[in-house]
């Protein structure tokens, strides 16, 4: 019994939930559940460009204050996400040309960064996400085919310019195991830290489903990032299934909810683990993959689910 705070505070850990606004905003029983059960809060979407810089130097915080807000007042901390994205940002910068992109990139950061950066509730930041397509090459966003690889280590010293205290993340999905992807960023992370870039903390998604396998190795991948000398944390952990719901499947959802954190609390430099939503009444995953959900922690009704069960018992160590 308790919340799942309290057991991951004992532990040293974080457990924390992506937000949307509007619930927040509108639905009691969504924000007693984030107030009471999570100690860290990641903005599901008002962080992002289009919602903070819709215009070029227009910028509007009303959501990603909104977020913050309600974290200061329930005593969480706000990981900021995300900075540098190729979705989610206007076209007005994906038309510029490498110069106005830059400062565009700049600018983006530095205000972003600099509005939270003496606000103790914020700590970290996704500086960049999704730098890699599935093989391990850099996407070819348009950042890339624009600004080359620079745009990276461009963006974390932005970011670093902006706050000097805030943890600064990679972040990036099917990075879980040990693979191609991850054996990708592993190697830039090691470049860009040996040139003396800013880069403090990798975010291992964990967008998984149960017809695909739990990746088995994500403690030992952890680790080897944790080797390189960054903090390491899961940023937008759900395990979706093919609907319908069925107790098995629910089982093994928290079979795979409850090896998540397991290996995070195996791996010291692990920070903890945050769920991509907790509610399947709010989730990404029907509207992306179509006849799968049930991802989340709680059901439609706000009712926990063994996912739930089995996230809280980890943390309590049973
Ligand atoms: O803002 C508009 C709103 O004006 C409009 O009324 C509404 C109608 O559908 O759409 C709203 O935009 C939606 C937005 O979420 C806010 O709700 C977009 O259509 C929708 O595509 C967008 O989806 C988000 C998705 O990122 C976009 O890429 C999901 O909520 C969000 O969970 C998802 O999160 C990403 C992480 O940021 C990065 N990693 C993968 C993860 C899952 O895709």
């Amino acid at each position: 019994s308790g919340p799942l705070r309290t057991h991951a505070e004992a532990r040293g850990k974080f457990i924390g939930a992506a937000l949307a606004t509007s619930p927040l905003a509108n639905e009691t029983s969504y924000r007693n559940i984030a107030a009471t059960e999570f100690n860290q809060i990641t903005a599901e979407n008002a962080m992002k460009w289009d919602a903070t810089e819709p215009s070029q130097n227009q910028f509007n915080f009303s959501g990603a204050d909104a977020i913050v807000n309600f974290a200061t007042q329930n005593n969480q901390q706000v990981h900021g996400h995300t900075l540098v994205w190729h979705s989610q940002t206007p076209g007005w910068v994906q038309g510029l040309g490498a110069t106005a992109m830059r400062s565009a990139m700049q600018n983006h950061i530095s205000q972003v960064v600099g509005r939270y950066a003496s606000n103790a509730a914020v700590v970290s930041w996704d500086v960049v996400n999704e730098v890699f397509d599935d093989n391990g090459n850099m996407r070819t966003s348009f950042w890339y085919n624009t600004l080359g690889q620079s745009y990276i280590a461009d963006a974390f010293r932005a970011a670093r310019a902006a706050d000097s205290n805030a943890r600064l993340c990679i972040n990036d999905y099917n990075v879980e195991g040990i693979n191609a992807k991850s054996t990708a960023m592993y190697n830039l992370v090691s470049s860009l830290r040996q040139q003396g870039v800013p880069v403090d903390c990798v975010g291992f998604q964990g967008h998984l489903a149960i017809q695909y396998g739990f990746p088995s190795d994500l403690q030992q991948n952890l680790q080897r990032f944790a080797a390189l000398g960054v903090q390491v944390r899961i940023t937008e952990l759900d395990v979706r299934m093919q609907m319908p719901r069925d107790a098995t499947k629910d089982a093994t959802q928290a079979t795979y909810y409850r090896n998540v954190v397991n290996a995070c609390l195996a791996v010291s430099a692990c920070a903890g683990v945050t769920i991509w939503g907790f509610t399947d009444k709010y989730s990404w995953v029907p509207d992306t993959f179509s006849g799968q959900g049930a991802a989340l922690i709680y059901n439609e009704s706000y009712q926990q689910k063994p996912s739930y069960t089995a996230v809280h018992d980890a943390l309590a160590g049973g």
